[in-house]
């Protein structure tokens, strides 16, 4: 069997899933493929690592390397009470590692999707990914939100996902045909954020327990005046993104590209400026993004390096893309990278 699980970017609705806020993610023409076949254990060989992992079912100790996410996800199977048994085979595909793309979510799906066709497991894709999360929090230990692993497990061709991350309700919403997504990556790999992701985390869920909220949904800015500067800052942010993200909505429903990008735009700023983690790097592709023609672009995922998109008309965007990047190359040591990419379907088997 082979498995095609996508990467992701996010359009708008950035780190808003950890308050239970909305979201919407697009699933990437960008893959993890796991090729395999039914075992006794597990034998994978990773084809970016160039590394064969085995491990037998009963000895799942964390070894902190890749084959992490494949014992994660077989722990919380175990827990949750199924039974799969083993896989061998080989873990590929064109989804770049640590770029901000999620391709550990597209890992997990790929292997738990994999898990659930070859042992009749029967679990839906909300399921799945919500297994998947729980394997990145409690084994891998990042303390992700649902969005990477939503997407991954939900996405569909054509279509962005409006995710509301407190009831999981969810509503897909065309991309109009006429725009292409262009993905930069800054060439900054993201390993070393996650404590300033854990400390925006923190300060969140502070805000929201002592308000005694369920999601940042139910917040208002007048809420906040108690709170500490930086908790407002930060807070605030939050609140006019989950705005933002149902006016995306509404403005990509009426075809209006032109306000969908501006939104973008101003999202970006003011990730930049109040949530504090973007950087000069991403700052520089929007600021030449839209210099050179796209309708907007901003960060994608967490920040702190990583990867950024721009939404531009389709006949112009690879030259846009190109544009960007020279400019890009002559500033900047790092190895950037621009990709165009369509919304795809999750993961899948073929
Ligand atoms: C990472 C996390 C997501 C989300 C984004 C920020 O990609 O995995 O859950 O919090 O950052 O929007």
């Amino acid at each position: 069997m082979k498995v095609l699980s996508p990467g992701r970017v996010n359009l708008i609705g950035e780190h808003t899933d950890y308050t239970y806020g909305y979201v919407m993610p697009v699933a990437i023409s960008l893959y993890t493929e796991i090729q395999g076949e039914k075992s006794e254990d597990v034998e994978l060989y990773s084809e970016v690592f160039n590394d064969t992992k085995r491990f037998k079912l009963n000895n799942l100790t964390k070894e902190n390397s890749w084959i992490d996410y494949v014992k994660g996800v077989y722990k919380v199977l175990f827990e949750r009470g199924f039974n799969p048994k083993g896989i061998r085979g080989r873990v590929g595909g064109n989804l770049p590692i640590s770029s901000g793309l999620s391709s550990s979510a597209s890992f997990e799906l790929a292997t738990m999707h994999f898990l659930n066709e070859a042992y009749s497991l029967k679990m839906s894709r909300k399921e799945m990914a919500l297994l998947s999360q729980k394997a990145e929090n409690e084994f891998v230990g990042v303390p992700c939100g649902i969005m990477d692993q939503f997407v991954v497990a939900l996405g569909k061709e054509n279509n962005a996902i409006f995710i509301d991350t407190e009831t999981l309700n969810y509503e897909y919403v065309p991309i109009p045909k006429d725009i292409q997504i262009i993905v930069f990556h800054t060439g900054i790999k993201r390993e070393l954020a996650s404590s300033a992701y854990a400390e925006r985390r923190r300060i969140t869920e502070e805000v929201l327990k002592k308000l005694r909220k369920n999601s940042s949904k139910y917040v208002s800015e007048e809420e906040l005046k108690d709170f500490p500067e930086l908790y407002k800052k930060r807070f605030s942010y939050i609140i006019r993104e989950n705005r933002r993200v149902e006016k995306v909505k509404e403005e990509l429903k009426n075809n209006n590209i032109e306000a969908f990008g501006k939104i973008l735009v101003e999202a970006h700023w003011d990730i930049a400026k109040n949530y504090e983690v973007s950087c000069k790097e991403l700052d520089f592709f929007v600021k030449n993004a839209v210099e050179y023609g796209a309708y907007g672009a901003r960060l994608t995922g967490a920040g702190f390096g990583g990867a950024a998109i721009a939404i531009a008309d389709r006949r112009k965007a690879m030259a846009i893309a190109e544009k960007i990047f020279i400019e890009y190359s002559k500033k900047f040591p790092w190895k950037a990278k621009y990709l165009l990419v369509e919304a795809s379907d999750g993961v899948k088997s073929l």
